[in-house]
């Protein structure tokens, strides 16, 4: 019963029954307008063909009298079909005619009227309808000419007939396709309300039926996949985020502790604690730097980063940061080249872009020493470039240090991950991912080529300006 009355809630129901009533009453109204008009039609053919008849009967009156008026009225009487006939005398007595008997008073009012009859030959059947003209001739006699209506009840009473067994029909089969659609698209629904249950249960892994007919509930029900599709990539970077600060920040965090408990068992003077508490900022710092690269990484892969889009100089921000970075190398015995002779505008996130460049200009000034030139006779340079390509804007930073093995360049760009060769120097392994991450807030990917010998990494940036927007 319940589901009978879900049934009969549905729009696809209701919008059954609207359709129904507008059909019934469009098959009501044809119908009735056809009935109408067939009806006028065959009282306007007997108006016709009595007018004429009692024109002719007139002529023949004239003529020859009522003799003659009588011998043609009998002739014509014999005929069979559904004319009447009658002449009387002014008395009202039948002289000829096939018309046994009227309503009482028909005689006394010349003129077109419908009244009941029965026939001369046909005492006993039920009386009939017909539709007569009585016309009194110059004598004072009576002439009655006139014909039975049954032909046109009949044609009437089947079109009646025929406009209620199509009204049934119609709502009986519209019902029943309202039925059909609405349970169809009611079990449809039902299988998708069960499944959003399940999501909603926790278990993201479920997804909306779609029946493949690309009707609007599959479209729905695709869109809302989709939807569900992100959701759970967002969910399984969520907890993969949570994973890697609980396992990676567990061991600075303990060595942390541990130093200070050291310091406060061991320690025997205040530069004993100095030095303690001097490692201990420097190790919280490198914390801090941590936690600001990984909440950086999570603008740029959140969509809110894209609400900070401007168009800026690419070749002004490899200048600036290459600058910036160019004591750091030749510290280390590397010479930084910045090769950005033409203007590159992009629209990007100015302040995302610049850390990810700084973070692979970085990695090349810790990877990328200079060893011997029997190991490796490439120069110690780093290449900052960047160009124009096509619709993109590329920043690139070349070195020719050790490089990334092929098979770890998909693993490197991961968060935490740092290669086994790259111990020896500080770092937490969150540089690419953010440099990634920002590659593509802009619509691109980070690419991690050989330089070879070495590494050559790249983002691409869209263009700015009517070239590129
Ligand atoms: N230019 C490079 N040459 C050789 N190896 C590199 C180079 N750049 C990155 N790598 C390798 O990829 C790993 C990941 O780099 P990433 O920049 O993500 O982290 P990190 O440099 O170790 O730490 P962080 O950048 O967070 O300080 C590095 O640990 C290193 O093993
Ligand atoms: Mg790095």
């Amino acid at each position: 019963m319940a589901a009978l009355g879900k049934l009969l809630r549905t729009t696809a129901f209701r919008l059954t029954l609207v359709y129904l009533l507008i059909f019934v009453l469009f098959a009501v109204s044809l119908l009735g307008y056809f009935a109408l008009n067939t009806r006028r039609l065959i009282t306007d053919q007997i108006t016709h063909t009595v007018n004429s008849e009692i024109s002719g009967l007139r002529d023949a009156y004239m003529q020859g009298g009522i003799r003659r008026l009588v011998i043609v009225v009998d002739v014509r009487s014999r005929r069979p079909g559904s004319s009447l006939y009658l002449v009387t005398t002014p008395s009202g007595e039948g002289l000829a005619g096939n018309v046994g008997s009227l309503e009482p008073g028909v005689l006394d009012h010349p003129g077109w009227l419908e009244t009941s009859y029965r026939r001369i030959d046909a005492p006993d059947e039920p009386e009939h309808r017909a539709l007569v003209q009585l016309v009194q001739l110059s004598g004072g006699f009576h002439l009655l000419v006139g014909r039975d209506l049954e032909e046109r009840e009949r044609l009437y009473g089947i079109i009646a007939n025929a406009g209620r067994w199509s009204s049934a029909l119609v709502i009986v089969l519209g019902l029943a396709g309202g039925f059909f659609v609405s349970r169809r698209v009611l079990n449809r629904i039902d299988a998708m309300t069960d499944t959003a249950h399940t999501i909603m249960a926790g278990d993201l892994a479920g997804r909306l039926p779609v029946s493949g007919s690309g009707d609007e509930l599959d479209r729905l029900a695709d869109n809302v996949n989709a939807m569900l599709e992100r959701i759970e990539a967002l969910m399984r970077g969520l907890k993969q985020v949570s994973d890697n600060i609980a396992h990676d920040l567990k061991t600075p965090l303990t060595r942390l502790r541990n130093r200070c408990e050291q310091a406060l068992r061991g320690a025997k003077g205040e530069t004993d604690y100095r030095a303690a508490l001097e490692s201990t900022i420097a190790e919280s710092d490198e914390l801090i730097r941590t936690f600001d690269a990984l909440l950086m990484i999570a603008r740029a892969e959140s969509g809110h980063a894209r609400d900070n889009m401007t168009e800026f100089d690419a070749a002004e921000i490899a200048r600036d940061v290459g600058e910036l970075y160019e004591p750091l190398a030749q510290e280390r015995g590397l010479a930084l080249m910045v090769d950005a002779p033409t203007a590159a505008p992009v629209r990007g996130n100015r302040e995302l872009v610049s850390q990810a460049l700084a973070n692979l200009i970085d990695n090349a000034i810790k990877y990328a020493a200079p060893r011997p030139a029997e190991i490796n006779p490439a120069p110690a340079e780093i290449v900052v470039k960047a160009m124009a390509e096509g619709e993109r804007i590329t920043l690139s930073v070349a070195d020719h240090g050790p490089g990334i093995p092929e098979a770890d360049r998909d693993r490197v760009v991961e968060r935490f991950v740092r290669l086994e060769q790259s111990r020896s120097q500080p770092g937490s392994g969150l540089g690419l991912s953010l440099a990634a991450a920002v590659a593509r807030l802009h619509g691109g990917a980070l690419r991690l080529e050989d330089n070879h010998p070495g590494l050559r990494s790249t983002i691409a940036l869209p263009r700015a300006g009517p070239a590129g927007t």
